[in-house]
């Protein structure tokens, strides 16, 4: 949930850290603070507020060639100067920067202040901090001490520390939280996130769960809980150095919503067999006959992804007509699942760190069922637990608020479901139609991102609305449910998200003359049903807002506008309904003043549970 990153090397630490940090406080924006190390001392400069003010009310920097820093979204403790990261030990040696959550803290913690130890924070990080300081004080080296203090510890952690006894080098671990190294040129980084360090190197080592690392400017060494050596390798970090930049969009959000014809193009590239009228994920390939065995699926996340497994479910009971069903992550890891050899799992997240949807597939994995990744993070712990998966390769998304992973992940669903309907009786004139269908994507996203002005004008008028309903039916009510999630996050705007056919049964009493509708009206099996409930709405007096093919003559007359889609195959509609709410969302919290990226209460990625 938090930014880690650390440096060691020939440069100012200061500004290396903070280029980093303000590279990952989409992470976490609610405090931040960098820890150096200058002739012998610990030096640290924390704030609350984001890296921004950081930066402000530090003018001078801090000086040193080695330190550590941190972007915070807090768990443990409030939004407070002494909550901040780095943490120091009582006697002020060391500093840990910390993403994760230690479990079993308030034990330690009173063991702790049994033995004499004061604390200056609430945080579980300084109980950690404390545990690595007194270990060295005893006369361990640095990284022994690492291992000593995580060894006590239940819970997660991706963590790097440094002791301003040794300034040449820092220590970190990855215990159930991502840390990766950076290898420069007579420099070393340490981040949470490869996106940290792109402009510095393109060369990284990803240290794998339960590995300690001890880095100089240098040197790498890395060892487990056991101090067993590993050896690692290199690899190349393959995102583009501008990949992160604005460019010439005001917020990233717009520009990851007009990224959309891009990523479904590159999600689809060399997966689709024109041929065969089927598609070829590499990865399902490789599990050969496995799959004919699959009797069901279950696609899991949470948020924004758990919508896209909801689709997936959809899409492959009715094409491939294979039961299946979408689950909540967070709920599936709680609920001791009933796990069988012919169920095939799909865990689906954008970032690939989401702690409810790890758990859940490492819960299905040691029961021995088979787990499938949809991701968009190489390299996330979700692409290294599973047993087979696929990259959407949508590219970085920074925004908190998720547009672009949407569309992607559907996709890959898409695939999914047509290479599944395929290997069961779909017929290839079928399968061909579908995969033309997915092939047109690109231009017919770029048309439905033409329909932003439409969208702006109708945040305008009803960006300050008391509540908004979205209505869809089969394989769009996750989409409505999305346009409402959408319009939470970012506009703090009550909405909610539902089948047409669900309103009746309570919601419809929320329904005043004026109020804000948006109806999923696409040409497919649900189209007539979904004529009743626009009829039941604007017998109530609802402004509705339908997304329906431009010449549907019946929807124009029920509904006050109409946002067209181009004529398409029904098992695409979810990735081109979709666009008008992102828009209509980001102009919304455009027109309300808010900070569109950063939403309040919210960091990109929960690594807490
Ligand atoms: O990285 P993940 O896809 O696992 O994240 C899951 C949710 O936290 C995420 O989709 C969240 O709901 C978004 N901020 C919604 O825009």
């Amino acid at each position: 949930m938090c930014g880690i990153i650390g440096y060691v090397g020939k440069r100012s630490a200061w500004e290396m850290i903070l280029g980093g940090l303000k590279r990952l406080e989409y992470r976490g924006y609610d405090s931040a603070g960098i820890a150096t190390i200058s002739d012998g001392q610990l030096l640290l400069s924390r704030r609350v507020g984001p890296i921004r003010t950081l930066e402000e009310e530090t003018p001078d920097g801090l000086p040193g060639n080695a330190g550590i820093g941190h972007t915070r979204w807090a768990t443990h403790g409030t939004v407070t100067e002494a909550n901040c990261h780095p943490h120091r030990d009582s006697k002020n040696r060391v500093a840990v920067v910390h993403n994760g959550i230690v479990d079993n803290v308030e034990e330690l913690r009173a063991e702790l202040v049994a033995g004499g130890s004061q604390f200056r924070s609430e945080t579980d990080t300084e109980v950690l901090a404390e545990l690595v300081g007194q270990a060295v004080a005893s006369g361990k080296s640095l990284p022994d001490a690492v291992v000593a203090a995580l060894n006590r510890v239940e819970g997660t952690a991706g963590i790097v520390v440094i002791d301003q006894a040794r300034p040449d080098r820092l220590v970190a671990a990855r215990i159930g939280s991502p840390v990766v190294l950076g290898i420069g040129d007579g420099e070393t980084w340490v981040a949470s996130d490869q996106l940290a360090l792109r402009p510095y190197t393109d060369r990284m080592v990803v240290l794998d769960d339960g590995e300690i690392a001890e880095v100089t400017a240098h040197t790498f060494k890395t060892v487990d809980l056991d101090k067993q050596a590993h050896s690692k390798r290199v690899e190349e970090i393959l995102t583009p150095p501008d990949a992160t930049e604005l460019g010439d969009y005001p917020h990233y959000m717009l520009k990851e919503i007009h990224e959309q014809p891009d990523a479904v193009d590159r999600s689809m590239r060399g997966r689709l067999n024109a041929a065969m009228g089927s598609a070829h994920l590499g990865g399902l390939q490789s599990q050969g006959a496995r799959l004919f065995d699959v009797q069901r699926v279950v696609f899991f996340g949470c948020g924004t992804s758990l919508y896209s497994a909801e689709v997936g479910a959809y899409l492959m009971s009715s094409y491939a007509r294979v039961p299946a069903h979408a689950q909540d992550a967070a709920e599936l890891a709680v609920q001791n699942p009933i796990v069988d050899s012919r169920t095939l799992y799909v865990a689906i997240s954008q970032s690939g760190e989401t702690a409810d949807v790890l758990a859940a597939l490492h819960e299905i994995r040691v029961k021995g069922g088979l787990v499938a990744g949809v991701t968009n993070v190489v390299g996330s712990s979700l692409a290294r637990d599973t047993d087979f998966g696929t990259y959407v390769h949508a590219g970085p998304e920074i925004s908190v608020c998720s547009t672009k992973a949407f569309t992607a992940q559907v996709l890959a669903t898409e695939l999914l479901a047509l290479q599944f309907a395929r290997m069961r009786d779909m017929s290839a004139t079928d399968g061909r139609a579908w995969l033309r269908a997915l092939e047109q994507l690109p231009e017919q996203v770029a048309f439905m991102l033409e329909q932003a002005p439409a969208c702006r004008s109708l945040a305008q008028r009803f960006g300050g609305s008391k509540y908004t309903m979205f209505v869809g039916r089969g394989v769009n009510v996750p989409v409505a449910q999305e346009g409402a999630l959408k319009l939470k996050e970012i506009c703090y705007v009550p909405a909610e998200g539902m089948s047409g056919a669900a309103m009746k049964h309570g919601p419809l009493a929320l329904i005043e003359p004026g109020l804000p509708v948006w109806a999923l009206v696409p040409p497919d099996e649900t189209r007539e049903r979904m004529l009743g409930n626009l009829r039941e709405l604007k017998a109530r007096g609802a402004h509705i807002s339908a997304v329906a093919i431009a010449d549907d003559k019946e929807v124009a007359g029920l509904v006050d506008q109409v946002i067209p889609l181009p004529r398409h195959h029904p098992a695409v509609s979810p990735i081109l309904t979709v666009i008008p709410l992102q828009l209509y969302a980001y102009y919304t919290a455009l027109k309300l003043g808010y900070d569109i990226d950063k939403p309040r209460n919210l960091a990109k990625s929960v690594t807490v549970m």
